[in-house]
């Protein structure tokens, strides 16, 4: 029998709303009552493993079945977990997020966005986020998670964020890419992405004309790295902006809207560019980026194919302050160290140094 013993996956909603059925108002409570630590209990909620005598009680005061909720390995496991390849690897360090099985937290911007993109008109939002703080990884997260399969998230990953998510048409613009920086590519890359057919030429009027004309459902365009676009990029003049705000606004019946990610206002990055377009005034609301909150880094540390022991999950809680690429880079180094059998904190030494390049984000006077 395993010493320690984690709840499956399929089964964290279900010991959450156990908590609530028993009648304790808050995870603190619950630790006062019944004896394991808090920590404990919140690892037990979070999905981490904690140990057989503890899981065994906790289960027993909220009335659960704890054969059935725990976590089973695969019978014919081999004796000792395989070395991750990278490719089984859930912990991503480098890229954006582009799977959202990947993907942790951000419920409550999620809620909003999605509140202000389904229904009319769509609204136009602003996502502001230092460096390396998650932007691109959310736009992603947008544009997939509505419409993947269920098969190909993990079971507690919330999806229904739309009512009709088949109608919706998502686009992904990487302004650091060479090929939107001319107005030209920009406009026709979005055509495409709406099957619309493109002009000759293919310049603002007539894109204004073609999407004017046949856009009755909804769209959103992700901005990514739009400062790159205002100071790079000639030709996305005042112009040029100003009428993508008055294609939304004006001529696409509530049915387009913009989101954008930057690591300043909008408004502020205009002005620093030498903009004046009304464009960098429609986004009525601004999502700030910062850590996860600890729930969801749990979830996020819980997702390391071997399970951390509750002093290793702690430090990566509080080294990381919750920043998702930092919480990614601990979670990597422990896993690392324990496919390599050691059992000391020498990876602690590590992992801080691999921390080190992105310290900024710990810095807290710029938060926000
Ligand atoms: N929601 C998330 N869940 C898991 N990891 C994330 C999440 N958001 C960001 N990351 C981690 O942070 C890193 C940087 O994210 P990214 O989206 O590229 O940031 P930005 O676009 O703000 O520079 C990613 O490589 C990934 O390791
Ligand atoms: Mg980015």
């Amino acid at each position: 029998m395993a010493r320690s013993l984690r709840v499956a996956p399929e089964y964290i909603k279900k010991v959450k709303s156990a908590l609530e059925r028993n009648g304790y108002p808050s995870q603190k409570k619950f630790s006062e009552d019944i004896g394991p630590s808090l920590s404990t209990v919140k690892n037990f909620i979070a999905g981490i493993a904690i140990d057989y005598e503890n899981f065994l009680e906790i289960c027993e005061k909220l009335g659960l079945d704890w054969q059935d909720i725990r976590y089973k390995e695969p019978e014919t496991q081999a004796p000792k977990p395989q070395p991750t390849n990278g490719e089984a690897s859930p912990l991503i360090t480098g890229a954006p997020i582009t799977q959202p099985r990947y993907f942790f937290g951000r419920e409550k911007e999620l809620k909003r966005l999605f509140n202000l993109l389904k229904r009319y008109p769509l609204q136009n939002t602003a996502i502001i986020g230092k460096k390396r703080s998650g932007k691109t990884s959310l736009l992603h997260y947008l544009k997939n998670i509505t419409t993947t399969p269920a098969e190909q998230l993990r079971p507690e990953q919330k999806s229904d964020w739309l009512p009709h998510p088949e109608n919706y048409c998502w686009i992904f613009v990487d302004l650091q890419d060479a090929r939107m920086q001319s107005r030209e590519g920009l406009l026709k890359y979005i055509l495409e992405s709406l099957k619309m057919q493109v002009p000759a030429p293919c310049d603002l009027d007539h894109f204004m004309d073609v999407v004017s004309d046949n856009l009755h459902s909804p769209t959103v365009i992700l901005l990514d790295e739009i400062s790159v676009g205002l100071q790079r990029c000639p030709e996305l003049d005042d112009s040029f902006w100003e009428s993508l705000r008055s294609l939304a606004t004006n001529h696409t019946g509530g049915n387009l809207a913009f989101v954008l990610a930057t690591p300043e206002s909008p408004i502020d990055m205009a002005h620093n560019t030498g903009h004046s377009s009304p464009f960098f005034n429609i986004f009525g609301y601004t999502a700030y980026l910062g850590a996860l909150t600890e729930i969801e880094a749990r979830e996020l540390i819980a997702s390391s194919p071997i399970a951390f022991n509750n002093e290793d999950v702690e430090w990566i809680l509080t080294q990381s302050s919750c920043w998702p690429l930092l919480l990614q880079i601990l979670c990597r180094e422990r896993l690392f160290s324990l496919e390599e059998g050691e059992n000391d904190d020498n990876w602690h030494e590590e992992g801080l140094r691999q921390m080190k390049s992105f310290a900024h984000l710990l810095d807290s006077e710029l938060a926000e």
